[in-house]
């Protein structure tokens, strides 16, 4: 019978080198799209799949995103004293009665897969997701998240699932590739991956998105893998070493993707995500319209 997904790692232990100065002292993941931060968004979608146990791995300069998912005990307080209700609401939504956080350190930078594995002893051995909160997913207007999506793949096909989609060929560096055989509408079963291919070599032009469904089985494969793309233990290294012993599913998700690892992504996040925003989206768009760009 499949296992239900219970518990999302979150990898937040960069540096944000792309964002100085302002990650100077703040972590990457705080940094806000309109009026929320990062990290929220990727939690959200965590939820919005079923899962109620968030296990953060963290580094140095990280404390805020565990006061984020706290209670802000000063904060609420006079918040409830001047009747501010509904901001009181918006503040205590952010970590609701059901929802568990987990922190754990990465005492080293050694790449994603190591990240991933210092999780180990949080996720037990049930399939989890990962979640890279540097890429924003938003799902198709009023539809499914994509973390959703992807655990209504998991639950009917008992293996790996992870979201997928095409870049061009110029771009296909900056990722895991995955490479293999159609298994149906949205879905390929993968054969092949690798992680930041140079053009000539990758396999296809279908990239690795920020959204891994796994079963607990990949941690073995990290653990016996030797270093991979940049010096690092790969996640994309740990996927592969999988696909000898079971099935891996690529998706290519319905939504799209915002790339706020880089300035540009993040820009256009805030631009569309504002655009979208019930409180200033309407003002938002007027004001775009007048600028002479
Ligand atoms: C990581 C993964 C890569 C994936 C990417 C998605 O790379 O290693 O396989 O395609 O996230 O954003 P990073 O962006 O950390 O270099």
């Amino acid at each position: 019978m499949t296992q239900k997904i219970r518990t999302a790692v979150f990898p937040v232990a960069g540096l944000g080198t792309r964002f100085l100065p302002a990650t100077k002292a703040a972590p990457k993941e705080m940094l806000p799209v309109v009026d929320k931060p990062l990290i929220q968004y990727a939690v959200e979608e965590a939820y919005a799949a079923g899962i109620r146990h968030m296990v953060f791995v963290t580094g140095r300069n990280k404390r805020a995103i565990e006061d984020h998912f706290d209670t802000a005990y000063e904060l609420e307080n006079e918040l409830a004293q001047s009747g501010k209700q509904a901001l009181l609401d918006l503040v205590r939504s952010v970590q609701p009665d059901d929802m568990l956080c987990s922190y754990v350190r990465q005492p080293r930078a050694l790449g994603l897969g190591h990240a991933v594995l210092c999780a180990e002893h949080l996720t037990g051995n049930s399939p989890f997701a990962v979640l890279l909160a540097d890429d924003l997913m938003m799902g198709p207007p009023g539809g499914t998240p994509v973390l959703a999506q992807m655990a209504e793949q998991f639950y009917r096909l008992n293996n790996s699932v992870i979201a997928v989609q095409e870049v061009p060929q110029d771009q296909v560096r900056r990722y895991g590739i995955v490479a293999g055989t159609p298994a149906g509408e949205r879905l390929m079963r993968i054969e092949r991956m690798v992680e930041k291919p140079a053009p000539e070599v990758a396999p296809s032009r279908l990239a690795v998105a920020g959204r891994y469904i796994l079963t607990p089985a990949v941690f073995e494969q990290i653990r016996q893998q030797p270093r991979g793309a940049g010096g690092e233990i790969q996640l994309t290294d740990g996927i592969a070493g999988l696909l000898k012993h079971e099935a891996a599913y690529a998706y290519t998700y319905a939504g799209k993707r915002y790339d706020c690892g880089s300035k540009e992504g993040f820009l256009e996040a805030t631009v569309e995500l504002a655009l979208a925003h019930p409180e200033v989206g309407a003002n938002f768009r007027a004001y775009l319209k007048s600028l002479k760009v």
